[in-house]
């Protein structure tokens, strides 16, 4: 077994890095105050390699490995969450399932065009009626005469939906045979018959955009079909697997944040004549973060290195995630407990981790989905 990383993996981690603190860090209160949609900083890092981090070279990526996206995601979740959102998107949700399904003119058009960070790509699985029971979906591609298809329907909680160009949309196409009826195409943004809802409000991640998309006589080619009719869960769901890589990566770098923050803050903090890290209490939840933020690392690696080798990593991409996510979460809370009424105002970066945070157990999966994955595995049961 070997922890140390290859020099590719640290040159990647390092570019991440670098960017994160010099622009994404410093706008990051501006962005989420806003809500503004970050796409120089997006383009930058489309321009750095770091939205098609996996993906081969000659489609426009960087080339690299599992690893390297866990370690670049983690120094971009760290700067801010909401730009690791949109690049995870891109990364895992979009040119995975394009990579592993797509034919080779799907790779060059779709895959490069997101990979460059010329566009911005989306992954419309989730309806108003049903995000974990995903088979529940009612959104429509019925084949016509002349081999298209005409898709109708609602998607909802679009991340990136109201700037993406290229969607990964999965539709029924025989409902009678639920998930194995369910049908993944490539949407195009500017064509008729896809429009756009307003863009959600929401508690956290505020600079991702995120919106409802219907689906309103849309036309499909054949040619944009992903994969073969009728395989479309089966590629949400291995795409999904890769996806909770980087929100696992997310997670531990939105947690490293709050960390890094309250580590500071202890030292320098004083009550009744001392440094409150030199309190026993403190000293406590200092601990308990370093070993779940540990954790939650190391899991993570885990997964991405099972995947990195071809084999399955259902099971190992759900534990990684739900670790991750929770550890987050409780590191967050902590911070702003530590940080105290610093932590409650908007003049520091604590209070918008904890905001953040929350959605690291919710999407791709909540913390139950993740629960329910690792018990059907260990149980053999359902
Ligand atoms: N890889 C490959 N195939 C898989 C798979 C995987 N990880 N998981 C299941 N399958 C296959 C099964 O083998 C089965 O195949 P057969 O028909 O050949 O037997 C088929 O898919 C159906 O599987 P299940 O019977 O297990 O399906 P289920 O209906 O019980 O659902 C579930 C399982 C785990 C609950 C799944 O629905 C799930 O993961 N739900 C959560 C959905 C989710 O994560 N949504 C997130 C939305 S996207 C998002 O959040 C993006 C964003 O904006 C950032």
């Amino acid at each position: 077994m070997d922890f140390g990383y290859s020099e590719e993996q640290l040159m990647i981690q390092d570019v991440a890095r670098r960017i994160a603190r010099e622009k994404i860090a410093p706008a990051a209160e501006h962005f989420d105050r806003t809500g503004e949609f970050p796409l120089e900083n997006i383009q930058l890092l489309g321009e750095n390699g770091l939205m098609g981090i996996e993906v081969p070279t000659e489609y426009g990526g960087a080339g690299m490995d599992p690893i390297a996206y866990v370690l670049a995601m983690i120094e971009i979740a760290a700067g801010d969450a909401a730009h690791s959102t949109i690049m995870s998107v891109n990364n895992s949700l979009f040119c995975n399932g394009i990579l592993t399904h797509g034919t080779e003119e799907q790779k060059q058009k779709y895959v490069r065009a997101i990979a460059e960070g010329a566009e911005i790509g989306a992954f419309a699985l989730t309806e108003p009626q049903s995000g974990s029971d995903a088979t529940a979906m009612k959104c429509r591609a019925t084949r016509q005469a002349d081999g298209t298809y005409l898709i109708n329907g609602k998607k909802s909680w679009i991340t990136s939906g109201p700037v993406a160009k290229y969607f990964v949309l999965f539709a029924m196409t025989d409902p009678d045979k639920a998930a194995r009826g369910i049908t993944a195409f490539l949407v195009d943004g500017d064509r008729a018959g896809l429009h756009r809802g307003k863009t959600e409000p929401k508690l956290g991640i505020r600079a991702s955009a995120t919106c409802e998309i219907e689906f309103a006589d849309y036309v499909a080619q054949p040619e944009e079909v992903l994969g073969e009719e009728g395989h479309g869960f089966k590629i949400a769901m291995g795409v999904l697997d890769a996806g909770r890589i980087g929100i696992a990566s997310q997670a531990i770098g939105i947690g490293r944040a709050a960390y890094d923050a309250t580590l500071a803050y202890v030292r320098e903090r004083k009550a009744f004549g001392q440094p409150i890290g030199a309190f026993q209490m403190t000293q406590a939840k200092i601990a308990d973060m370093k070993c779940k933020l540990d954790a939650a690392l190391l899991l993570t690696l885990r997964a991405a290195w099972k995947k990195g080798r071809g084999e399955r990593f259902t099971t190992e991409a759900a534990v990684a995630k739900l670790t991750a996510s929770e550890a987050a979460m409780w590191i967050a809370h902590q911070a702003v407990q530590i940080h105290a009424g610093m932590g409650y105002s908007k003049e520091m970066p604590i209070e918008r981790y904890f905001r953040d945070a929350k959605i690291t157990e919710i999407y791709e999966g909540t913390s139950e989905i993740q629960r329910l994955v690792i018990a059907r595995h260990e149980t053999g049961l359902r």
